[in-house]
């Protein structure tokens, strides 16, 4: 049974002390949950609907993990439906005291601000937690640029693994706050933090003069309206880029788009960069497996 499975799943991991993806139903493994994701910040179980189901297997799985609530250190179980208009949430167990309230949560021993319902997203991309491992383990003396950086968890990320320098922007003028105070819930190694909430675009002869960069990440969102189109605009950007890039900089390029495979970067990249070699796929997390590892989210290194 799928519903087994997946509570078993959820249960090796419950408690945690961090912030995680439990389920990614969208990776298609779970016949009738594809519109289905769970995810604990804890204390909160944190479920979201992207579309009507059935939901009979999920409130069971759900009241469940009710009945452990308390060994299971879970005071809240919420679920966002995605496809009502304005995404309401349900409190399926506890009250509301983790809804629409800033609360901290840690992955991996650095800590993010969260907010549960007062937007769409909580605030943290759990998918990409590898991606700030990484950045993490490599980011050392480098002049890191983060690109599309929303709440600035990957410069953080970077920041805490000591690169010299990084630079994040993001036109979201309270995504770049919230990186703002991210930052200053964690002590990193990194002192030289710049916060520019500006649209890229209208920013690339500004970043050409803070650079060169050694890492360049750019986290895009596949489509938004007049802000970004990774069909129109990804090339354009990264040509747009070149000249703030040093010599031998890499290059972390992410692609979230399940229509648009590995090989649209690779050849992106290879029209842009053409002396660039590919280094490696940066690993999803495990719980992110998908029938498909290609419609999954991209996290690509090159180096130049
Ligand atoms: C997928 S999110 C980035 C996630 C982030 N890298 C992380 O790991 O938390 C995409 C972000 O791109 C920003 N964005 C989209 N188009 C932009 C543009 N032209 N200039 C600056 N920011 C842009 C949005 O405001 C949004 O915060």
């Amino acid at each position: 049974m799928q519903k087994n499975i997946i509570l078993d799943n959820i249960l090796k991991v419950l408690p945690s002390d961090d912030t995680q993806r439990l389920l990614h139903g969208r990776g298609g493994l779970f016949k009738g949950w594809e519109q289905v994701n769970i995810e604990i910040y804890p204390p909160v179980l944190w479920v979201i609907i992207y579309q009507p189901i059935d939901e009979i297997e999920l409130i069971e799985t759900l009241a469940v993990l009710r009945d452990q609530a308390a060994q299971l250190a879970l005071e809240g179980i919420y679920i966002q439906r995605r496809y009502e208009a304005g995404n309401p949430v349900e409190i399926f167990h506890g009250t509301d005291s983790h809804l629409n309230v800033d609360f901290k949560v840690k992955e991996a021993g650095l800590s993010y601000w969260v907010n549960l319902g007062r937007n769409q997203n909580s605030g943290l991309f759990l998918d990409m937690c590898n991606g700030r491992k990484w950045l993490r383990e490599h980011a050392k003396d480098k002049a890191v640029l983060n690109l599309f950086s929303y709440t600035c968890s990957l410069g953080i990320a970077a920041a805490a693994g000591a690169a010299n320098s990084v630079v994040n922007i993001d036109m979201a003028k309270g995504a770049i706050k919230r990186g703002q105070q991210n930052l200053a819930l964690n002590e990193v190694a990194c002192q030289r933090n710049t916060f520019i909430a500006q649209d890229i675009f209208k920013m690339i002869k500004k970043l050409t003069q803070k650079g060169p960069f050694d890492l360049l990440i750019a986290d895009p969102p596949s489509f938004q309206s007049k802000a970004f189109d990774v069909r129109r605009d990804y090339e354009k950007l990264l040509t747009k880029l070149k000249p703030a890039l040093a010599e031998d900089a890499q290059l972390v390029l992410c692609l979230n788009s399940p229509a648009l495979g590995e090989s649209f970067l690779h050849e992106l990249v290879g029209r842009v960069f053409p002396e660039a070699s590919f280094v490696e796929r940066i690993a999803n997390p495990d719980v992110l497996a998908d029938v498909n590892e290609d419609a999954s989210l991209k996290v690509m290194l090159f180096q130049l």
